[in-house]
């Protein structure tokens, strides 16, 4: 069956429950080895960053495997990459339901789950029982009945639980639906949890013998003067890696049912304010951070619009939601193209 039919009789769910169902089939795809019936494989396009290679520059982002239960079967429809969580030390409800919309003419979706998840340890017991031997990385957060002055404490938490598993880890504080989260990227609050990061994260190295990059996720929302200090933080506290971005507050592109809905937009109408951040960021960090663009990617194009502007990798989310697995191989091959069609 083709992904457009498929989409369409999952779109006759709640969103919540269309998604829980095709992890689940996903899933059991995977144990009969019949995802190749799903997706052709993206070509391969190695690229080394942060001391990893990745098969290609096409990942998936967080939020849509956010207790890594699913992952052999995500992995099998070809992402180079794929992010788990974001996961917090103790489990959590997530916020009360409704708490995700579908805005199918924007080819978006808003939501505010809240991170809903079963806690890192069930996590990592999750990432231990799985096949999957590419690159996972782990994106981390803290609990909504952390307060704002322990933060700190939860992503440690995270951190010291996931490291031994993770190929990096992102550090979340972007999220719009937990009270506080963004906060942390502003002030004198960064630099502290960079700092407490890094020293945690150079102990584990040192355990563990293997030293885990650490990347921070940013919104896009953020004005181009504190997207420029934010990265000279980054550039300071030497982190490896930064992901632009997370789901936006505004609502200027979009209109109709659900668009005032209060929560993060993702998809098609993300696309040029995550661009602009993203190029604001690449004029700072590119070359010396890993840079990782995420948002509003609905075809390949859009993906190799986001290498041009400087990303290394690209993630996606609600494209492929829309999209479907072919989602991964057009952006994989556009990217590509790009590469091919460069000055030598
Ligand atoms: C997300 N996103 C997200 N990001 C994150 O860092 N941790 C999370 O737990 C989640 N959860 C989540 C849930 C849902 C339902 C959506 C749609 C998104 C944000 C996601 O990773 C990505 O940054 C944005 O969605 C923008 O990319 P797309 O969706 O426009 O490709």
């Amino acid at each position: 069956m083709k992904y457009p039919v498929i989409r369409d009789l999952l779109f006759l769910l709640p969103p919540e429950a269309a998604h829980h169902l095709s992890l689940q089939a996903l899933s059991a795809a995977a144990a009969c080895q019949l995802t190749s019936l799903l997706a052709p494989p993206p070509p391969a396009d190695p690229v080394q960053l942060m001391g990893l290679t990745f098969p290609n520059r096409v990942g998936l982002a967080a939020g849509l495997d956010k207790d890594a239960r699913c992952i052999d079967g995500l992995a099998a429809l070809g992402f180079g990459h794929i992010e788990v969580g974001t996961v917090t030390p103790r489990p959590q409800p997530g916020n009360a339901s409704p708490r995700l919309f579908r805005l199918p003419k924007h080819k978006a979706l808003i939501n505010r789950l809240g991170f809903n998840n079963a806690g890192v340890e069930a996590m990592v017991e999750s990432i231990r029982h799985a096949r999957y031997d590419g690159i996972l990385g782990v994106n981390i957060g803290k609990n909504a009945s952390t307060p704002a002055d322990q933060a700190l404490e939860d992503y440690k938490r995270c951190l010291r639980a996931v490291y031994g598993v993770a190929s990096y880890v992102t550090v979340n504080i972007s999220s719009p639906n937990t009270p506080g989260l963004r906060a942390l990227q502003e002030g004198e609050q960064l630099p502290r949890l960079l700092a407490a990061l890094k020293e945690e994260g150079s102990q584990l190295a040192q355990r563990h013998g293997r030293q885990v990059p650490l990347l921070v996720k940013i919104a896009p929302d953020l004005s181009d003067e504190a997207l420029r200090g934010l990265a000279a933080r980054l550039l300071e506290f030497a982190v490896e890696g930064v992901i632009v971005g997370n789901t936006t507050l505004a609502r200027d592109s979009v209109t109709g049912t659900h668009a005032d809905e209060t929560g993060g937009l993702s998809g098609a109408p993300l696309l040029d304010r995550a661009n602009h951040a993203l190029e604001v960021v690449a004029s700072e960090v590119k070359g010396k951070l890993a840079l990782i663009g995420v948002g509003g990617i609905t075809q390949g194009e859009d993906a190799a619009r986001k290498v041009s502007l400087g990303a290394d990798l690209v993630q996606l989310y609600t494209g492929f939601i829309y999209a479907g697995p072919a989602l991964i191989e057009q952006s994989v091959r556009a990217i590509r193209a790009l590469a091919a069609n460069e000055p030598k």
